[in-house]
């Protein structure tokens, strides 16, 4: 069901690379609740060309960019602007990837050119768009700007290894900026803790399948699945979270503030 809750909105959605991601369900719920988007990713993930079956069901043109390259932001920015024929109005930032996960590295033997990396791609190209968007003033007045985070920002899950350290840093550009841009601008910069989603991303996290099950044993609601995400993330673009910004949302179906479940009790006793 439609509420048109976007309608008139334009928007870039970044890191939509197949259906399970969580991107690409907020892009058709976007789309669905009346939005204008443009759907970016890194050149390797366009080549797959999964991306242009979504972008033909949500009649979204589909612009190339490498998070880590100002120039492909400001690339992206200058066209969207040129083919929304005006200024910009929400922002997902849906983007991660450990280079040390990938090459199965622990966090006690991290390389630390790849955990550079790891940072750039996952956290400080939250500040490039950002920083971009400030600069050339590309986005409208109460525009929301939303990034993607895990809640091992805040505790220790042994195997998210320097993702963690991502996110921590992730969150706080969003509070930093947030603070900058709503003085600015009124741009409102939130980060959302999703629950564990089986996509690409998370499914590369060592011992995800465990990982899952704990979280949807602790979650009173259970994990939160992506199209609820979406429909979030949603309610955050649109003008009905207005005075919402700096903070990080927990989606997680009340595993962050559970201590323990009877689930859990009974499988321990
Ligand atoms: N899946 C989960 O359990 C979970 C939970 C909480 C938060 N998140 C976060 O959600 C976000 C989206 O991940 P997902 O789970 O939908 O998986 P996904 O694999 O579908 O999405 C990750 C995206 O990042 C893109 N990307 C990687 N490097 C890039 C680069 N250099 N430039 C541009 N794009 C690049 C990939 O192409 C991909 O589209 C990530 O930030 C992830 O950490 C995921």
């Amino acid at each position: 069901m439609s509420y048109n809750l976007l309608k008139g909105k334009k928007g870039i959605i970044f890191g939509a690379l197949n259906e399970q991601s969580l991107a690409w369900q907020t892009a058709l719920k976007a789309h669905e609740e009346g939005a204008e988007i443009v759907l970016s990713n890194a050149p390797i993930a366009l080549r797959m060309g999964e991306i242009n079956k979504l972008a033909e069901a949500i009649n979204a043109p589909v612009i190339g960019a490498d998070v880590t390259s100002m120039d492909d932001i400001n690339n992206l920015l200058d066209k969207s602007i040129e083919h929304f024929g005006g200024k910009i109005d929400f922002i997902l930032h849906s983007v991660g990837m450990s280079v040390n996960i990938r090459k199965g590295n622990p966090y006690t033997n991290l390389n630390h050119e790849f955990e550079m990396k790891t940072l750039d791609i996952s956290a400080v190209s939250f500040h490039k768009v950002l920083q971009a968007a400030y600069e050339k003033d590309a986005l409208n007045e109460w525009a929301s700007v939303v990034a993607l985070t895990y809640i091992a920002a805040q505790r220790v899950f042994p195997d998210y290894n320097e993702m963690a350290d991502a996110k921590s840093l992730l969150e706080s550009i969003a509070r930093s900026f947030g603070y900058h841009y709503g003085i600015k601008k009124k741009v409102r910069v939130n980060t959302i803790s999703q629950s564990p989603t089986r996509t690409t991303a998370g499914s590369g996290v060592k011992g995800f399948d465990g990982f899952i099950n704990f979280s949807e044993a602790m979650s009173p609601l259970g994990n939160a699945p992506a199209e609820a995400f979406a429909e979030y993330c949603v309610a955050l673009f649109s003008d009905l979270t207005r005075y919402v910004t700096m903070q990080n949302l927990y989606h997680d179906g009340g595993y962050s503030a559970t201590g323990v479940t009877q689930q859990v009790i009974d499988k321990m006793a």
